[in-house]
Parts: C-alpha cells; structure tokens; sequence
C-alpha cells in the first residue's frame, strides 16, 4: 500500500521504517524538507538527526505533509499533539477524504512542565476533534498507548502478548488497521475494537497512567500494559 506518514520525530520515523521494510511505499511528511534536514538535533530514541536516519532509510522520501497526505492510500498523523490539527490542515482536508487515516498523536501539553496534561479530555479526545474537522477521513485510533519503539516491535516484550486498541466510526477502516498494519504488519496478537471514535478519550486519558508507570516503573518506555480475564 501506499502510505503517508505525517510526522518526523520518534513515532514517524518508527512507523516510517518499519513499513517500509514490510514493503509498503511509504513518505514522510514534514512542514518544510529543507529546514527538517537541516535540523542538528539528535532524536532521543538513539536515530540521530532527521539527515542521518534519511541517510540510514533511502526506501523513504521525505516530502511536505501535503505531499504525504496526496501520495498516501493510508495516513498516519504521528505529529505533535499540540499541532496535530494544523498539521492535518496543511496536509490538505481534500488530500484526506475517504482515506483511512491513523491517528497515534497524544494531545499533550507540556507548557507547564513536566509531567505534561491533556490538553483535552473527558467529554472530547484528540482524536473525535480530528474527526470532526475532517469529516470525510476514516479517523482510526490506535497505537498512542505505547511508545514508539513498541508500536512496531511488540513482540520484544512478553512475547507480544500484551494489548492494542483501536477505535473509530468506520469498521471497515478498522478491520484494514487492525489485520494488515497492527496484526500482519507489525505483530500485534491481542488487539482490542473499543467501539467508536469516543472511545479515543480512554485511550488518549492512560497517558498520565502511562507516564507514572514510566516514572516508577523503571523499565523506561519499554512497557505494556495486558487486558486479562
Ligand atoms: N514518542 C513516543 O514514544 C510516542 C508514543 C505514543 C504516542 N506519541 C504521540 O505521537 C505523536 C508524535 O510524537 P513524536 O515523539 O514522534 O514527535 P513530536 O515531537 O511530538 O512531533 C513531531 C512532529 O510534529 C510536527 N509539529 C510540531 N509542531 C508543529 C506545528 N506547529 N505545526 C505543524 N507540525 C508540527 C513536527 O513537524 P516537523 O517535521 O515539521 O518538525 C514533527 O513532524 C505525538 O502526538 C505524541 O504524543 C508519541
């Protein structure tokens, strides 16, 4: 498939290289190529500047988030929570419609330090207020709940038997996630439809649980979390 990821930090590029190397045509999307490139900053997940991993995944173009978005069958917005709209804005509300687009972001705030807020919660998500400026995208949550490293690689903890969610309006949309990019693609075993869009304000509301059990867990961001019976 041909898929546009909309995000260069930590998340873009896990999501970006991995389906590359499952062999879907994948850009990544950017506001402006040049000044990305240009960036001396080293992501803290070990990949370097944005030109060094580039250099390490010649497989993925990076291009404008507009260009992803036209270029994408699937979009994937691993952008900043804060700037997840406006992004999505610059990709282009027509380059969306009808297309099954995967939203990971987290709505953070970090203005007041660390550990950061929601931004939004309880009677709204990230997620439904992508939705609704976008009515015509096929809005599929899922993966925020994990760190980037995890999303594509669940199989490094426990043997994969931990839980991913989804939700969103469309069923369609999360049957394709589901089975070819979080079950075929990525390894996911357990994988939990939680019902509609609205169902995103759970799964966006675990992040302060997930940052405490960061804090105190220990294990770094390399957890998850198993819904058993
Ligand atoms: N890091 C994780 O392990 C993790 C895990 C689960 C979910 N998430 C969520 O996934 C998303 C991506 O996280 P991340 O850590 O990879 O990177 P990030 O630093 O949260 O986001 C980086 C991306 O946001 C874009 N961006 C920032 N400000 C913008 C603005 N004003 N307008 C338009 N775009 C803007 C950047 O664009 P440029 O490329 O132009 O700089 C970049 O592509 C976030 O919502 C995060 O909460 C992260």
């Amino acid at each position: 498939m041909r898929i546009g990821v909309l995000g260069t930090g930590m998340v873009g590029r896990a999501l970006s290289g991995k389906l590359a190397e499952l062999g879907h045509d994948t850009r990544m999307g950017t506001r402006d190529v040049a000044s990305a490139l240009a960036g001396t900053e080293a992501a803290r997940d070990g990949s370097g500047t944005l030109a060094q991993w580039a250099e390490r995944h010649p497989q993925v173009q990076l291009v404008t988030f507009q260009e992803a978005a036209v270029y994408g069958e699937i979009i994937v917005n691993a952008t900043a929570g804060a700037a997840s709209l406006e992004a999505l804005r610059m990709a282009g509300e027509e380059n969306l419609h009808g297309k099954v687009l995967i939203d990971v972001s987290n709505p953070l705030d970090f203005s007041r330090g660390m550990p950061p807020t929601l931004a939004m919660c309880n009677t709204t998500s990230l997620a439904e207020e992508i939705q609704g400026a976008f009515p015509e995208a096929r809005v599929v949550k899922s993966l925020n709940t994990v760190s980037a490293a995890v999303m594509t690689a669940p199989e490094a903890l426990a043997g994969g038997g931990h839980t991913m969610f989804v939700a969103g309006n469309d069923q369609e949309a999360k049957v394709l996630v589901e089975k070819a990019i979080l079950r075929d693609g990525f390894g996911w075993k357990d994988v939990k439809d939680l019902g509609d869009i609205r169902a995103a304000r759970g799964m966006e509301m675990y992040l302060p649980l997930w940052l405490s059990l960061m804090m105190a867990g220990g294990a770094g961001p390399m957890f998850n979390i198993a819904v058993v019976t």
